[in-house]
């Protein structure tokens, strides 16, 4: 279907300029003031920001963690993120213990292809590294993963030691792929979580003094020094404190090639969210563990700087009852995530952009244009210019609404944003030039997504 979007303010991350934008055949064709409209479906943007889709590169849809399955599906996790205005979503394919990597993508492509509302893309994260599986990476690299996490937490599951992070960072180099790491220091956390629990102390809290700052910190400093030693560019997944974001700065300052990640959780959620009856701090359980207010500002300059290069939901949905609950006896048993794939944009641009901490096209770069580029995907994403896919987001900044589990699209029985007021409205949303949202409301049809190869990385 041939569109064009009238009257609105396209934003890229350079700028914002007005323009009509014409769609068809899936693509982006023309961007000017003089386009003709015979035969297209005219979108009204007045008052309105036209900018690319949201990429959103780390989601964990139906995710199988501490003895569960992450409660949001690719079905529906997709389709709230396309209501939120995410129109890419690159999700982790978790290797399992004594699994080949091929098999771990393959169970992910299969529970993923024909349900996705919208294009997708996979990571891997390798949990068990031998030769074998060292000799899978070009194939994945070929069938577009571009991309492989490691946990240096979670130990006894899926935490990994710093040889496999550094053979990892070298096959990374070799092959085109990014390196993204969860850098906390599992060892020193698993001490720490067995000392609460031995002297009774089981409340969701104490999850908080289980995992300190200084245990982000030394984790993110020392895979910085592993990529350094293997000459090897490097991706912080959810920076969540100053401590981690130093280290970020200080090797980007040196001129190592490190990108950081944080979410929204740790730039509007807080230490305080735990002061809550009984057991509902668990809603607010994700690692890294949500940080002292006093973060929020250096999280906000170190996206303006570009030692934070992206905002990622994380999105880890695990339902409050019967899924969080099987903490009840000790925080270690609460699964660990927050929602967030729907919300990433309106939390930016309320916090972001209406507070004054970052610009129109800085939102855009954070929440689309360097996810694409950091990922292989761009320019085909992450940009409204001729040739790349329509995926374009008709946002309204003027209205005001509130995040409430009740009206939400994710599929989850709560949401740790619950009662937060924020300004500004997805209006339409087109994916491949389909309008799948209207009004804010999901309109597309489902299964209509598709998987997407990504280019290897260029540093
Ligand atoms: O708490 C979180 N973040 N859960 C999802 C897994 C991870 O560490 O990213
Ligand atoms: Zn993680
Ligand atoms: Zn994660």
């Amino acid at each position: 279907m041939k569109s064009i979007i009238t009257n609105g303010t396209v934003v890229s991350s350079e700028g914002e300029y007005r323009a009509d934008v014409l769609l068809d055949g899936g693509k982006i064709v023309a961007l000017g003031s003089d386009l003709s409209s015979e035969g297209a479906q005219v979108i009204d943007a007045s008052g309105a920001y036209v900018m690319p889709g949201g990429i959103d590169v780390h989601t964990h849809f139906e995710m199988p963690f501490g003895g569960t399955i992450a409660c949001e599906t690719f079905a529906t996790g997709t389709k709230a993120a396309a209501v939120g205005g995410t129109t890419t979503i690159i999700d982790f394919a978790i290797q399992a213990q004594g699994e080949s990597l091929t098999k771990t993508y393959q169970d992910w492509r299969d529970k993923a292809d024909g349900d996705v509302a919208v294009d997708y893309g996979l990571h891997v994260a390798v949990t068990d590294l031998n030769d074998k599986t060292l000799a899978e990476i070009p194939w994945l690299v070929d069938e577009g993963v571009t991309s492989f996490k490691l946990f240096m937490a979670y130990k006894g599951s899926i935490m990994v030691d710093d040889a496999t992070l550094l053979r990892m960072l070298r096959t990374g180099r070799e092959h085109g792929a990014l390196i993204c790491v969860h850098a906390e220091n599992g060892d020193v956390i698993d001490v720490l979580v067995g000392e609460y629990l031995a002297a009774g102390k089981t409340a969701p809290k104490y999850h908080l003094s289980s995992r300190p700052a200084e245990a982000e910190g030394e984790a993110t400093g020392r895979a910085i020094i592993m990529a350094e030693i293997a000459g090897a560019p490097i991706y912080i997944v959810h920076v969540s404190c100053a401590k981690a974001l130093d280290a970020v700065r200080t090797a980007r300052d040196k001129g190592q090639a490190v990108y950081g990640e944080t979410c929204p959780q740790y730039l509007a959620l807080s230490t305080d969210n735990f002061d809550v009856p009984g057991f509902e701090g668990a809603k607010f359980v994700c690692s890294p563990p949500l940080r002292d207010k006093s973060n929020w500002p250096q999280l906000w300059a170190g996206l303006r700087s570009g030692d934070l290069a992206t905002v990622a939901s994380d999105h880890a949905a695990f339902n409050y009852q019967g899924q969080k609950e099987l903490g009840l006896a000790g925080f270690d048993k609460i699964p660990n995530g927050c929602p967030g794939v729907e919300h990433r944009l309106f939390i930016l641009h309320t916090l972001g952009v209406e507070a004054g901490e970052i610009t129109m096209p800085k939102l855009v770069e954070v929440f689309s244009s360097a996810p694409a580029r950091l990922f292989g995907l761009y320019p085909q994403k992450g940009v409204i210019a001729p040739g790349s896919d329509a995926d374009v987001v008709v946002f309204d900044p003027s209205v005001d609404g509130v995040i409430a589990a009740a009206t939400q699209m994710q599929n989850i029985d709560y949401t740790p944003y619950e009662g937060m007021r924020v300004r500004g409205a997805v209006r339409t949303v087109f994916s491949k030039g389909e309008v799948v949202v209207a009004d804010g409301r999901w309109v597309g049809k489902d299964g209509a997504g598709r998987y997407l190869k990504r280019k290897p990385f260029i540093a």
